[in-house]
């Protein structure tokens, strides 16, 4: 390979995640149709779309829980089409877990320790003490930026609702991914926990790609430099925020009337 070629390579955006044709039956229904998904590394890309319009299938697709009926799932350019969910993880690809992941019994730190612990298991050559003190230090930080402190020495089971959401993306971030899936994490919050996680995600470095599903139209706009819209298992559109915004069909098919301008006003937030 030459140099030219390097260059050409180094110009063009890294795709960390890419489906081709992505499909998933059950008998006569199609609820993934042929979806063709690119998300470049460091975005924050969005998946927006009506009650079962196929975006949680989609993630399930991708992250092996789901076996495709056909098409292919790329992770950096490998392609990972019906490997384990397990195995999807360990190539660096994690999705906040469900709310049933938390070990309630246990503090919030405990459970980001924990969550440590199995990651440093898995990658590391160190002893039994060394991984509990780095996992400790680790839980630490990341109560931090996950603003539990005040928390942190409660029985997970008993913390707000926020504060649990909050706790699962810890508990996915722990494990050092590369990309991070996360299904409505701003589901059924109030306002200002909505606020929160829209801070913590913000602040999640670039090097973690996020690919968000999500309803709150405001959220996505507020956080997302990229967006696809699904309507019934196909990608109606796609593009930056103003432009979907200004999408008639995503207008009409998602929104099914023109966005208000309070919505529009959040672009420049
Ligand atoms: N195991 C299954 N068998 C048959 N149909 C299914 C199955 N799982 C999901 N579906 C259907 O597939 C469609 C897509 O569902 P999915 O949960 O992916 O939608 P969604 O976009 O995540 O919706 P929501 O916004 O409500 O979460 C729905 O019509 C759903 O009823
Ligand atoms: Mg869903």
């Amino acid at each position: 390979m030459g140099p030219a070629f390097e260059i050409e390579q180094q110009a063009a955006p890294m795709m960390i995640l890419q489906t081709k044709g992505l499909t998933k039956r059950y008998g006569e229904l199609t609820i993934v149709d042929r979806v063709d998904l690119n998300v470049t590394a460091g975005t924050r890309h969005a998946i927006i779309g009506a009650n079962g319009a196929g975006k949680s299938s989609l993630f399930h697709l991708i992250t092996g829980r789901l076996n495709p009926t056909s098409g292919n799932v790329l992770f950096n350019g490998e392609d990972i089409t019906g490997r384990s969910a397990h195995k999807v993880v360990k190539c660096g690809l994690s999705r906040s877990f469900q709310i049933t992941n938390i070990f309630v019994e246990l503090t919030a730190r405990e459970n980001l320790r924990l969550a440590f612990q199995a990651a440093y298991a898995y990658t590391s050559i160190w002893s039994g003490l060394k991984i509990m003190r780095a996992s400790a230090e680790k839980a630490q930080a990341l109560i931090e930026s996950l603003r539990l402190h005040s928390v942190a020495d409660q029985i997970a089971g008993t913390l707000s609702y926020g504060d649990q959401r909050r706790l699962e993306i810890g508990l996915a971030l722990a494990a050092e991914p590369k990309l991070l899936l996360l299904d409505e994490p701003m589901a059924g919050m109030s306002q200002s926990a909505a606020n929160e996680m829209l801070a913590l995600l913000r602040a999640i470095p670039r090097s973690i790609t996020l690919l968000l599903i999500e309803h709150d139209l405001d959220m996505v706009l507020k956080l997302s430099d990229h967006i696809t819209v699904l309507h019934r298992g196909q990608v109606l559109a796609e593009g930056g925020p103003a432009e979907i915004q200004n999408d008639s069909r995503v207008q009409e098919a998602y929104l099914g009337k023109p966005i208000a301008p309070e919505n529009l006003s959040a672009l420049h937030a």
